[in-house]
């Protein structure tokens, strides 16, 4: 067990606007994250808050007519009423106007400048507002756009502090070489390692044109450039830097620390996280964090978010309506972390009917009645375990286990794939029992085994879904008479460490966990969401409707039979077509042709794959990725290595290319 403090982050969100569904995603995330490790039994720590400096917020506060302080105090209350009401615990809300914040800040940056890495210059470069950052004349779109946002860069002349960040580029790729864990997923901590292996310039530190910031220790013309100021929240907030014994929160969980240090970003500022940030510890002499877990972006029904195109979710009304666990689940599920991924409500719609109402309430009501009805509401004990139970209470251990792994590397959709594949095979195992039918039979202890390997596999699963809906596994807990779990330092509650003894427990039956959506309800929610509406509305006007199909002439020209005969769909069916994202590259020696490949498919560890693209592809090249797998394609060895799968290509008289997708699905997908 491990008992050393974990302490995590979500990144501190800019108040220009008010909380949305991706940044509701991090949040979830983050929170799920330290449910979990306390629920190991580690002391852990959640930190969340406000970026309420720069720039921007300063436009911002203008266009509205508001003092800067008056604006940001204003828009603060929507972010901790968000996270309160999505159930996220933080322990700490931090605002970068906080005094605590300001005199922290300004002792890292005194000890950059006494590290001799601070300068006084002048630069002239292009600026994105929207992303409070610098840009490189060749990263812009035409029009000097920023590629990010698609809005005009500004150009800006301006005496400045620089950091000599310049200098940090081989300590940091020395440092990525020692933490090979430091970014995950690791498809994307190669990104990282190239942009700083094409060299890094000295970063620009402090701004003159403006006044909404920190302003520096000794030049307090110039405040603090924002991500600087920003990203030292982290360390601020728990009271750093400080000297041993003078901020015991910073010692616990930062200075004197032997776990973790987490931070939660979006794939958009993962540079600013892991280069800037340990550029500048190193710079302040400082401990460095343990991992940055970067996840990909929501789009909303297929569409990138955004006020213009009237798709911007709150996630507060949406909670009141869906339920908070059940969107909790929903992103967490459906959303493979570190990739992007759609939120769409009609998924969210299906992925609660099946797996939530249909999986697992489901499970529950299959054994309440027969408790009642022939055991005095109490839970039998487990006598004489056949195979059948046996291979269920196994499949329980085995997703505790990959549960426990997916969730120590940060992968919260992988751990609850592996928690419903408990709920299929029970589901599974009370269709081959039929209790219905033992019951009606009277054949009582052969139901009583039904109900106890049920009863103990629903409690294992109530521990496991604890940190993804802390609301319904409490619930579930109390219907199988048990009480919410809570965690406590120095106990592993995972059910690893610790179970509930089921036996003699008395039930206590209530409403459904997860009542069915029905065709009406699933109509009337859409409408109260305004989903359905919309949806209508955007359709084309005259949809090809049964009528005029009949009409249409059948232009399908006439083909010959292919050589070999047609198949039939079931044939094609067979092979077993997947996505899958590239994390690894290599050449195999004495070969120009084949590459060796580790391709992640969703699966537990990358497969390794030997392609024959050595000559089109250069290995760094084609890390991050997609192409079309063959999964089920039996493994054969080349040159002495074991290819599990084959790559997809195409090729003509001017070139090759793999097969990919024109948007980043999670790998693991089913290609039909
Ligand atoms: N203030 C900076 C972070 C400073 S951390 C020291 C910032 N703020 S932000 O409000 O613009 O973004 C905060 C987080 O929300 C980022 O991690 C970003 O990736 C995430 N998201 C914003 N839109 C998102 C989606 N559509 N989907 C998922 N996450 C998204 O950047």
């Amino acid at each position: 067990m491990k008992t050393t403090p974990f302490y995590i982050t979500t990144p501190i969100y800019y108040v220009n606007d008010e909380p949305h569904i991706g940044h509701a995603y991090s949040t979830i995330a983050v929170d799920v994250m330290a449910r979990y490790e306390a629920l190991r039994g580690r002391p852990t720590r959640f930190l969340t808050g406000l970026d309420e400096h720069g720039l921007k917020i300063e436009r911002r506060a203008q266009e509205v007519g508001l003092p800067p302080q008056d604006f940001v105090d204003k828009m603060a209350g929507p972010f901790k009423r968000a996270w309160d009401a999505l159930g996220c615990r933080y322990d700490d809300f931090i605002r970068t106007t906080e005094e605590r914040h300001k005199v922290r800040a300004q002792k890292i940056f005194e000890r950059m400048r006494d590290a001799g890495d601070i300068y006084l210059d002048e630069y002239e470069d292009w600026y994105c507002v929207g992303c409070e950052s610098f840009k490189l004349e060749r990263e812009l779109l035409e029009g000097n756009l920023c590629p990010d946002h698609k809005r005009p860069c500004e150009r800006i002349r301006e005496r400045s502090y620089f950091f000599k960040l310049s200098k940090y580029g081989p300590k940091l790729l020395e440092f990525y070489e020692a933490n090979p864990q430091f970014v995950a997923p690791e498809g994307r901590f190669n990104e990282v390692k190239s942009f700083v292996a094409e060299g890094l310039r000295d970063l620009s530190v402090s701004r003159t044109s403006f006044d909404w910031g920190i302003p520096l220790p000794d030049d307090p013309d110039h405040v603090m450039y924002v991500w600087l100021d920003a990203l030292t929240n982290y360390m601020t907030a728990l009271g750093g830097p400080a000297a041993r014994g003078e901020a015991p929160l910073y010692d616990e969980f930062w200075a004197a620390s032997e776990g973790s240090i987490v931070h939660v970003v979006g794939k958009d500022i993962l540079r600013f996280h892991a280069i800037y940030w340990p550029a500048f510890l190193m710079s302040a002499g400082l401990k460095l964090p343990t991992q940055i877990r970067a996840h990909g972006w929501l789009t909303i029904n297929g569409e990138k978010m955004s006020k213009s195109l009237g798709n911007f979710i709150p996630p507060v009304p949406l909670a009141e309506k869906v339920g908070v666990d059940v969107l909790r689940y929903y992103l967490m599920r459906e959303v493979g972390f570190g990739h992007d991924g759609d939120f769409s409500h009609k998924n969210l719609i299906a992925r609660y009917n099946g797996e939530l109402a249909n999986g697992l309430g489901n499970l529950l009501n299959r054994i309440l009645p027969f408790i009642e009805k022939h055991f005095e509401g109490k839970i039998p004990a487990l006598k004489r375990a056949t195979e059948l139970e046996e291979g269920l209470m196994q499949k329980a251990r085995e997703s505790a286990e990959k549960s426990a792994r997916f969730l120590d590397s940060g992968v919260p959709n992988r751990a609850l794939d592996a928690i419903w594949e408990v709920v299929a095979r029970a589901n599974w195992y009370v269709d081959q029992t039929e209790p219905w039918r033992l019951s009606k039979e009277e054949k009582v202890e052969e139901l009583a085994r039904v109900i106890a390997v049920i009863a103990e596999s629903l409690a294992r699963i109530s521990r496991m879904i604890t940190p993804f809906m802390p609301e319904k596994a409490a619930a579930l807990r109390a219907q199988l008479g048990l009480p919410a779990l809570e965690p406590l330092v120095g106990e592993d509650r995972w059910p690893l460490g610790s179970l509930d003894d089921m036996t003699g427990r008395a039930i206590v039956r209530d409403a459904a966990l997860f009542p069915r959506i029905d065709k009406k309800a699933e109509a009337e929610l859409l409408e109260s969401l305004g989903v359905a509406e919309k949806a209508a509305s955007a359709a084309p006007p005259a949809p090809i409707k049964e009528k005029k199909k009949a009409k249409l002439d059948d232009e399908a020209p006439a083909l010959s039979e292919p050589e070999g005969g047609y198949i039939e769909f079931g044939d094609f069916e067979k092979v077993d077509l997947r996505l899958g994202l590239i994390v690894r590259a290599e050449r195999v020696p004495k070969s120009d042709k084949l590459l060796r490949l580790r391709i992640d498919l969703g699966e537990e560890d990358a497969r390794q794959i030997l392609a024959g693209i050595g000559e089109h592809y250069e290995p760094e090249s084609i890390v991050g990725r997609r192409v079309v797998v063959v999964a089920n394609l039996a493994p054969r060895k080349m040159m002495g290595l074991t290819s599990q799968g084959m790559v997809l290509a195409v090729s003509d008289d001017s070139g090759f290319s793999t097969l990919t997708v024109d948007r980043e699905i999670a790998a693991g997908n089913r290609v039909s």
